[in-house]
Order: structure tokens, then C-alpha cells, then sequence
């Protein structure tokens, strides 16, 4: 039996819904753009002729009233996630959102409450899960042939200057919810949780070091997973060598990625431990290749769910642990003390807000 083509709408037409839609005609027939939504008319305009999209509307409420799509993907400012992820699951329609999913733990609790069993279901974009690399790695550790994982360094030292945070939501702890720890280095940060695994606590330090923002510029922070790694973060937007690094130091082998927005195979380099050298070259050599990281990657995953009837990736648990790392990290840098996902719940101000009760800057 042929399934059905997916409607797919886009809630926010800028600079990453033009990755989206790309990435959905290159996916050929499975899908199809059938409308757009955004409040600033000039973008709406050029957006749906650039990409063919047949129906414009200036609000969401508008899309929605005049027919839920199946899938909505959100690619507003981070501070209109949340109402807008609600309305559309509350129409019916499945969401994408993109990164990051929405301004607190509490939000995106509330998000994920408003699934259904058999849908609509809540997505999540962090898109470096899917690139071949990253599934050939997460398979070696499955299987075992790496050993325990020890230790682990997750670098993202990326550099933005004073006129980025020109843009009015950027910087600013009720539009973006963060800095660099909430908005860039979160792509890392997630990698190495869909890698490690749970992650049992956190201390950090955050600071604003060189930009004019409410939130930090820079963050590092220790974390210890519940298999007993332990790894070093930093979140920086004061690089001027800008860098994603991720490096897994296994019992059998060191795996390392360096790129800066997506890798591809060529990106990855392993080094095995001595007397391991055949065992751990003949696993990584014979599994996965050829798919970079990116939209594409994922936006195939999850047509490919959303057809089966199934909740599609990044699924609302998995983007739960990633944002309580990042509350966590904010926690203990403002409190000056480690936390535990435990510390994370209701009642603390980090709840609710990643700011919790203030900045101490
Ligand atoms: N996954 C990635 O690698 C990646 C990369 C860049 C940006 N992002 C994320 O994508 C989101 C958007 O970023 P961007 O760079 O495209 O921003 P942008 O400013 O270029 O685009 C946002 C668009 O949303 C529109 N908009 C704002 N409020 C709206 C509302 N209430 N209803 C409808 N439209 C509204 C604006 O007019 C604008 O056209 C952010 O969450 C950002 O973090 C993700």
C-alpha cells in the first residue's frame, strides 16, 4: 500500500526555515510544503515564492484555521516555542521544533503532556544525531567493542561578535533563554547525552567575560554520567579559532569529531588503544557512512516515523535530559554548587526559567 503524502507547514520564515524547506524538496515526493506562517509580511512573501509555498498567512492562528497540516515545523525565536508548539498539537498537527525547543524544563514538560499516544507527537532539532558518524559511533558503544567509556571533552568554541546580539531576541534571558549554553553549545551538549547516556550531575561556572548581554557569554561545566564517565564542557561565543570538539576516550580507543556547524565522515577520527588496533579499525570501518550531519538527515527521520505512525525524533524525553543539562549548568554556575537532575524539579527557580532567580551579574 502507497502511504500518503505528508502536509507539511513552516511557522516563521527566516534563516533556518530556508534550510528546512530545502532540505524537504531534496527528500523528494514524501512531503510537500503546503503553507507558511510569519508575522513580518516582506519575509512571508519572499519566502513562499522562493520555495513555491501556496498558502501565506501573517499568524499561526490563521494557518491553523484554515487547515492543520500534519507536521508543523516551528522556526520562530526560541520565546514563541512553546504557545506555538501547544496550538499545533492542540489542532491536531505534529510538531518539529527547532532548538532550542523552549524556554524551560517547564515548558517543554507542558509540550510533551500535549502529545497524544498515537500522535500528534513532539519533535525536537538537533540534527548532529543523525549524521553517519554519530550512528556509528552510538552502534560501537552498544556493542561494546569500545569498552567503558572514561572520559569525554565537548568543545563548542564558536565566535559571535557585538552586532549578533544586535537582533532584538538575541541575548536575552525571556527570548532566547541563554547564551551560548542554551544556544549554541546545546547541539553538543546533546550529542553527548544521545552518546553517554543519563547524565547524574553538574558543576559549572558561567560568565559574561567580553559582550554586552543579559545572559553569559562563556560556560564550563563537569558532568558525571550515571555509567560513570565524566566529561569536560565549555560553551564560548569568544573564539576567535571557532570549533565543534567532541572527544570520547573509551577503554579501547579515542573517538574524536571536529567540525563547526556539521560534520561529515571525514570529520572523525579514531585511535585505538594498543592491542585493539584490528578490532575497534574493523568495527568503526565496517559500519555506516556517506549521510552528513544536518536538517536533511533529520527531517528523513522523522518523515519516515510520522509515515510509519510512529513518535518521531528527537522525541520529548530525549530533549528533556539535554534542557535539564542546560538548567543544571546554570543551576550550579549561579549557585555555586554541583546539581543532580533531582535538584531540577518544580520547585526550583531553575524550573521554571534558566535565569532561575537572577543572574549574579
Ligand atoms: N538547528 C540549527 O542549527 C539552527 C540554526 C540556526 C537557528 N536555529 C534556531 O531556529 C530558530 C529561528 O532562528 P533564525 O535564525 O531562523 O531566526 P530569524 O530571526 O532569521 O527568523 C525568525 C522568523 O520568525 C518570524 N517570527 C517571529 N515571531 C513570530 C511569530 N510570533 N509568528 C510567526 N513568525 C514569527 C520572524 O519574523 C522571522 O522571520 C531559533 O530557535 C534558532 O535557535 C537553529
Amino acid at each position: 500500500m502507497t502511504q500518503p503524502q505528508l502536509s507539511v507547514a513552516i511557522i516563521g520564515a527566516g534563516a533556518i526555515a530556508r534550510v528546512h524547506a530545502e532540505a524537504l524538496a531534496s527528500l523528494g515526493d514524501q512531503a510537500r510544503l503546503v503553507a507558511a506562517a510569519d508575522t513580518d509580511a516582506d519575509t512571508l512573501r519572499e519566502f513562499c515564492s522562493a520555495c513555491g509555498i501556496p498558502r501565506h498567512h501573517g499568524s499561526l492562528a490563521g494557518l491553523l484555521d484554515a487547515g492543520p497540516p500534519d507536521l508543523a515545523i516551528v522556526c520562530t525565536p526560541p520565546g514563541a516555542h512553546a504557545a506555538q508548539s501547544l496550538a499545533c498539537l492542540r489542532a491536531g498537527s505534529s510538531v518539529l521544533v527547532e532548538k532550542p525547543p523552549a524556554l524551560s524544563v517547564a515548558d517543554l514538560e507542558q509540550m510533551a503532556a500535549a502529545q497524544g499516544a498515537r500522535g500528534p507527537w513532539l519533535a525536537t532539532v538537533f540534527q548532529h544525531r543523525f549524521g553517519s558518524g554519530a550512528l556509528r559511533l552510538r552502534s560501537l558503544i552498544g556493542s561494546g567493542v569500545l569498552g567503558r567509556s572514561l572520559l569525554a571533552i565537548c568543545h563548542t568554541a564558536w565566535f559571535r561578535d557585538q552586532a549578533y546580539f544586535d537582533a532584538p531576541w538575541r541575548g536575552r534571558w525571556d527570548t532566547e533563554g541563554g547564551g551560548p549554553t542554551m544556544g549554541h553549545g546545546i547541539h553538543q551538549m546533546d550529542l553527548l547525552g544521545y552518546l553517554l547516556g543519563d547524565w547524574t550531575e553538574v558543576s559549572a561556572l558561567a560568565r559574561r567575560q567580553a559582550r554586552r548581554t543579559e545572559t553569559e557569554d562563556l560556560s564550563l561545566a563537569h558532568v558525571t554520567f550515571a555509567s560513570g564517565a565524566v566529561a569536560s564542557v565549555v560553551n564560548s561565543l569568544l573564539s576567535p579559532r571557532e570549533e565543534s570538539y567532541l572527544r570520547f576516550d573509551f577503554e579501547r580507543g579515542t573517538v574524536e569529531l571536529r567540525h563547526l556547524y556539521g560534520y561529515g565522515d571525514g570529520d572523525w577520527r579514531v585511535t585505538p588503544a594498543p592491542g585493539y588496533a584490528e578490532e575497534v579499525a574493523a568495527a568503526w570501518a565496517a559500519g555506516d557512512r556517506g549521510v552528513p550531519s544536518g536538517h536533511r538527515a533529520q527531517l528523513g527521520a522523522v518523515l519516515r516515523s510520522l509515515r510509519a505512525r510512529t513518535p518521531p525524533p528527537v522525541t520529548p524525553a530525549e530533549a528533556l535530559r539535554t534542557m535539564r543539562l542546560v538548567a543544571g549548568v546554570y543551576a550550579s554556575a549561579f549557585a555555586g554548587r554541583p546539581v543532580r537532575p533531582a535538584d531540577l524539579g518544580p520547585d526550583s527557580p531553575f524550573y521554571d526559567r534558566m535565569n532561575g532567580s537572577g543572574a549574579p551579574w
